[in-house]
């Protein structure tokens, strides 16, 4: 007797009446008045749960059966037969029931049936992925991060793992989390932790500078991986902990990048979509609305494409007061994106005060190459540029940014032997993924989310 998971059973792997095994949780029981009882069960491998039928005559039906709540862990051999409920196509007829893990007290069980609020279920991260929301969620960012990684291999880009700790501030601002050793008595005794290496290090808060040099080897690199920043942003887009994945071309200008994000995000959009439609059916009926229609945009390239200064002077016409060289504040981001436009928004040449010390200087000196993509409800979810390659300009940009020319010394070295231009991009994957399944707080997009003052894990 073979075993099948419910995934198995609903893609047609079972035949009918075939005899087997299958091993789950209890999502729900209901018992009849005639001793049959209904359970619900469900194992991850799908959204769907199979309905399994316990007859009064099992010989542990009224000593276990009959306890089993949600949560409890079972294995069940029986039969595979046509269900009569329209909803489900297969049931199973249970011979044997095994109780693996009974819930002694079910009113303690963190997650029973009701209705939790997500910000409750935050605090049981280990447990909310039991239920049929993050057990979607969970299968989207699966593909989706499948699905980037063969967008990329397809286009013949070299994935690089780069550093997670390191002694540079790609960014040049914004605080990082310092990286200490712990593993030394005297130093604990001290409580105060000796640094492992000889300068400081901390976490990455982005890996471009050490893809650049990636880049300027092998053409087309990508690296994928967590991400640290420790400023203190306690919003619904925020994470101390994220991942990034950042793509670098070399010989490719702004327009060229730009170019690659569109047909990046159409590509991913368009497949994950296809793989996970029952997923997103399934949030866009219960959670959230236009996730669909949202998506689309992205696939029928909908978006519009719009340099800082002009939208600085579109803000001032819709009545939002705003001066060129000045940050876009949240609010009038909001306001244009998802009242104004209602689609996704490239804006592009930044004034250079706003941007990173790398970002190409244009000819007007005043502006940088670069771009950065928002979305609907989400806001950035991309920032990209083209990579200053002129050493003297990039110099400059160093000491402007009061930034040690020796601590950036390898990177200099790019543009003393033979350098090119270049260009990439970085998207948060759990901004990306909070667009794909309507999720409205970011920390509900990432299994164990760390914000600063939360770090339940
Ligand atoms: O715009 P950022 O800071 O760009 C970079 O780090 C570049 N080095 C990328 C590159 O060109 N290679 O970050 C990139 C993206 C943002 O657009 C945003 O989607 C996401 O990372 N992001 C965050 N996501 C969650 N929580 C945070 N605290 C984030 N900060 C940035
Ligand atoms: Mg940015």
């Amino acid at each position: 007797m073979k075993n099948f998971s419910i995934k198995d059973i609903y893609s047609n792997k079972v035949k009918i009446n075939e005899k087997i095994k299958v091993y789950g949780w209890v999502r729900s029981k209901r018992d009849s008045k005639k001793g049959i009882s209904f359970i619900d069960i469900f194992d991850g491998t799908c959204l769907l749960t199979l309905q399994a039928v316990a007859k009064s005559n099992l010989e542990n039906y009224e000593k276990e059966i009959i306890k089993l709540t949600s949560g409890c862990s079972l294995v069940v051999t029986g039969n595979i037969i046509f269900s009569r409920r329209q909803e489900q196509k297969y049931e199973l007829l249970i011979i044997k029931l095994k109780v693996l893990g009974l819930i002694n007290n079910p009113d303690k069980y963190p997650i029973s049936l009701k209705k939790h609020t997500f910000e409750y279920l935050r605090k049981f991260a280990h447990l909310r992925v039991r239920t049929k929301f993050f057990c979607a969620i969970s299968k989207i960012r699966n593909v989706l991060f499948s699905t980037i990684n063969n967008f990329l291999y397809k286009k013949n880009f070299t994935w690089v793992p780069t550093p997670i700790i390191t002694g540079l501030n790609t960014e040049g601002s914004g605080a990082m989390f310092s990286v200490f050793s712990s593993n030394n008595d005297k130093a604990k005794k001290l409580s105060n932790f000796k640094n492992i290496f000889k300068n400081k290090n901390f976490l990455t808060v982005s890996g471009q500078l050490t893809l650049e040099s990636y880049a300027l080897a092998l053409s087309k690199v990508y690296n994928f991986g967590p991400t640290f920043r420790s400023e203190d942003s306690n919003t619904k887009r925020h994470l101390s902990e994220f991942w990034m994945l950042e793509v670098e071309v070399a010989f490719f200008n702004l327009k060229k990048i730009v170019h690659l994000s569109k047909i990046f995000l159409k590509y991913i959009t368009e497949h994950t979509l296809e793989k996970c439609i029952f997923e997103i059916e399934f949030l866009e009926k219960y959670f959230s609305k236009n996730i669909i229609k949202n998506l689309k945009n992205l696939i029928n390239l909908d978006y519009v494409e719009i340099e800082y200064k002009d939208l600085i002077k579109l803000l001032n016409v819709l009545g939002k007061s705003i001066s060129f060289g000045e940050d876009i504040s949240l609010e009038q981001e909001k306001y244009v994106v998802n009242k104004h436009f209602c689609k996704p928004l490239i804006v592009k040449n930044f004034p250079k005060n706003l941007k990173a010390f790398y970002m190409r200087d244009n000819p007007d000196n005043v502006t940088v190459a670069s771009m950065d993509i928002f979305l609907p409800n989400i806001g950035e979810v991309l920032g990209g540029s083209q990579r200053e390659e002129r050493l003297k300009i990039l110099d400059n940009k160093l000491k402007k940014f009061n930034l040690g020319k020796d601590k950036y010394w390898w990177y200099r070295d790019l543009r003393k032997y033979g350098t090119v231009i270049h260009s990439g991009f970085g998207i948060g994957f759990e901004r990306l993924l909070c667009y794909f399944t309507g999720i409205d707080n970011i920390r509900d997009a990432s299994p164990f989310p760390k914000t600063l003052r939360k770090f339940y894990y």
